[in-house]
């Protein structure tokens, strides 16, 4: 008991940030009360002293948006880089009238009852929410507001870099500067595949396609070919040329996916989409994990069905490192950084919040879901 006490103040000591503190507090002491309530003390709880609406954010966040909220509300957070436990999301959500959340957090009936029915907003800091019940929100007539256009560009950006870094081969470059593998200047070493001249083939074309398309004209293609559900009046304006998606897939030297995952394109990235592809084609994906069966994609890779992967995204995140597709020199991993950048970020955060203020005071957002 007495060595408890005395580390309880050593760790109080100057120097140690509130969450290391917390961190040793909850690594050394085993005080009755912290095992009781485990994550009560990572909840960023800012007190004020009127009543108003209550809303739980559900990570650290760009602080651009908790303070534009903390005017209207109270805040409730989990003051942490890694996401909330789920069982400690749905015990934070009951009650609050507003939900500042993220794409690692699933939005599902379940939660939306726990919560109850004075919850009057649902804000996801993500273009992407497959993680939304948007049915389940429909039918108690919560808004759902998202954060498209503020990341377009950044994601635009990584997906030309990661590109890059899977047709120029720089992981393996980089990897071998480090590990002294870098023999000599090699004529027939780490050779790549220019975009020059190249079929570049994108499926989805929304806001993120037509980007990513526009950063790649520069780099002297061969032709642009997308593929969607109807022919876009937009594309002609980047001299991108609609395709069915067979075609795409047959005449591409690099296949994008820029498509948002729903049940439709759920795992369409499979066995068959590969072997349609040529054996020298590139593949990237920026959009979700789940759009592609990562079996079928491991064997792609493996057999010489197309000539690389570079991949932002996967299912599982993060993908275990014992995955299979982290032992091919061919397959570039990314860990979901596409709209990692620090405007971007704090662009998302703000959004975020505008439009959960947006729908408080009745008005409607400036992204919501349809
Ligand atoms: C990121 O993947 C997002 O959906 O914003």
């Amino acid at each position: 008991r007495s060595d408890t006490r005395m580390h309880f103040r050593l760790v109080q000591g100057p120097g140690l940030s509130l969450l290391s503190q917390i961190t040793a507090i909850r690594g050394c002491v085993s005080v009755k009360s912290i095992h009781k309530h485990p994550f009560r003390y990572q909840i960023h709880h800012a007190m004020s002293s009127e009543a108003k609406p209550k809303i739980f954010i559900t990570r650290r966040v760009p602080q651009k948006g908790v303070d534009l909220l903390k005017e209207k509300f109270d805040i409730f957070q989990w003051n942490r880089d890694d996401p909330i436990p789920r069982e400690e999301l749905l015990k934070q959500v009951a009650g609050k009238d507003a939900l500042f959340c993220l794409l690692t957090e699933k939005i599902d009936d379940e939660l939306l009852e726990i919560a109850g029915p004075q919850l009057k907003v649902v804000g996801t800091m993500s273009v992407g929410y497959d993680h939304v019940d948007i049915e389940a929100c429909k039918k108690r007539n919560i808004p759902v507001g998202f954060t498209p256009n503020v990341l377009t560009d950044s994601v635009a950006e990584l997906t030309v870099a990661l590109l890059l870094a899977t047709s120029r081969r720089l992981v393996e470059g980089v990897d071998a500067v480090k590990t002294g593998k870098w023999g000599t200047w090699g004529p027939m070493w780490l050779l790549g595949k220019d975009l020059k001249g190249s079929t570049v083939g994108i499926c989805g074309f929304g806001r993120i396609g037509y980007a990513v398309a526009e950063r790649l004209k520069p780099f002297k293609i061969g032709k642009l070919l997308y593929s969607d559900q109807v022919e876009l009046p937009y594309a002609k304006d980047v001299g991108a040329e609609f395709a069915s998606q067979e075609q795409l897939l047959k005449e591409s030297d690099f296949v994008i996916a820029c498509v948002a995952l729903t049940p439709e394109t759920k795992g369409m990235f499979n066995k068959d989409l590969f072997k349609t592809m040529k054996n020298n084609a590139v593949f990237v994906n920026t959009s979700r994990g789940g759009v592609v069966n990562h079996d079928d994609l491991y064997d792609a890779l493996k057999s010489g069905e197309i000539w690389g992967a570079g991949l932002d995204v996967t299912v599982p995140e993060p993908l275990p490192t014992d995955s299979p597709l982290l032992s091919l020199n061919n397959c570039v991993v990314l860990p979901h950084i596409a709209s990692a950048t620090e405007d971007t970020r704090s662009d998302m955060s703000e959004l975020t919040a505008r439009n959960i203020l947006a729908a408080m005071n009745g008005e409607s957002m400036p992204a919501q879901v349809k």
